[in-house]
């Protein structure tokens, strides 16, 4: 496998003002990049760039506004002079739910800001990362490959993240340029301590095995990220004991997917969710 030196690099995170963005910035920093980090709110960006240093500039832009993201890049190239990594990390979930009860808005902005943000973002990135021989990480999830019972928008998003990234790691070879795909399970950020109050979601997590509930920290996922990029490895998976359904997707889930069908405790909590169902949702 090529490695690649992220020391002098310029490197692009979006969603960096807090969680596994940030500790990613701040792990390329301590690389030697130099870090473009953009996020929604100006405050907590300038926050997040402030505490991460001046080898960091701060950029407030939705990823999902394409103008936006061209103009960042534009800037980033004019200030720093290159752009070489970009890593498309700004994403959200739904409150878990069922498809039945959600809010059809809340559903279309998860696929906007997960699907077409991280589009966006690599689209506007790519002319410099090609020219550069550069590297493109796109953070997906272990639920591109677990059933996403619940959180239907949310994984169907996923999935087309890792898909996106396969394809494009292939395209960039001829290019000496490279991507690689991130799978987390569960990091401790704000992103699973809003799941995890979450009453139904809590009720449905009460049905898996505890030990794959364990939290990793975001630093660790941070560091994942840009081993992954050193080996440009075409995947990180962490914590790595959910590397195993990675491998054996195929094999695995056809039965774990007839469990969430048969199991009387997940079906009540199905049953359940699905009664929530808000005026918004009744509204097509
Ligand atoms: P987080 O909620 O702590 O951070 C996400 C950041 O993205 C926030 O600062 C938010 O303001 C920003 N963001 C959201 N929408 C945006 C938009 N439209 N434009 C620009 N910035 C936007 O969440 P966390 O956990 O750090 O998540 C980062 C990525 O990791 C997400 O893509 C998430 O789906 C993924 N992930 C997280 C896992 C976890 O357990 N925390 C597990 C698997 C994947």
């Amino acid at each position: 496998m090529s490695t690649y030196s992220i020391d002098s690099k310029v490197a692009l995170v979006t969603g960096a003002a807090q969680g596994i963005g940030f500790e990613t910035a701040r792990r390329l920093i301590e690389g030697g990049a130099r870090v473009a980090v953009v996020d929604l709110d100006p405050q907590s960006t300038a926050d997040a760039t402030a505490r991460l240093g001046g080898r960091a500039i701060g950029f407030a832009a939705d990823v999902t506004d394409a103008a936006a993201m061209v103009e960042v890049v534009d800037d980033v190239v004019a200030r720093f002079g290159r752009l070489d990594i970009v890593v498309a990390n700004a994403g959200i979930a739904n409150r878990p739910a069922t498809v039945n009860a959600m809010d059809a808005a809340e559903f279309e902005r998860v696929i906007d800001v997960n699907v077409h943000g991280v589009h966006r973002t690599v689209r506007a990135a790519l002319p410099h990362v090609v020219a550069n021989g550069g590297h493109v990480v796109v953070v997906a999830s272990i639920y591109a490959f677990a059933n996403g019972v619940l959180m239907a928008p949310y994984a169907m998003s996923k999935a087309a993240v890792e898909q996106f990234g396969r394809a494009l790691r292939s395209e960039l070879a001829q290019h000496g340029a490279s991507a690689t795909v991130a799978y987390f399970g569960f990091i401790d950020t704000a992103m699973t301590h809003d799941a995890f109050v979450d009453p139904v979601g809590l009720r449905l997590k009460g049905t898996f095995p505890r030990f794959l509930l364990k939290k990793l920290a975001p630093s660790s996922a941070g560091s994942a990220i840009v081993a992954g990029i050193r080996r440009r490895a075409p995947r990180v998976v962490a914590p790595r004991r959910w590397s195993i359904l990675s491998v054996l997707r195929g094999v695995l889930n056809p039965s774990l997917d007839r469990r969430n069908e048969r199991n009387a405790a997940v079906q009540a909590v199905l049953r359940e969710a699905d009664q929530a169902r808000t005026p918004e949702a009744a509204v097509r």
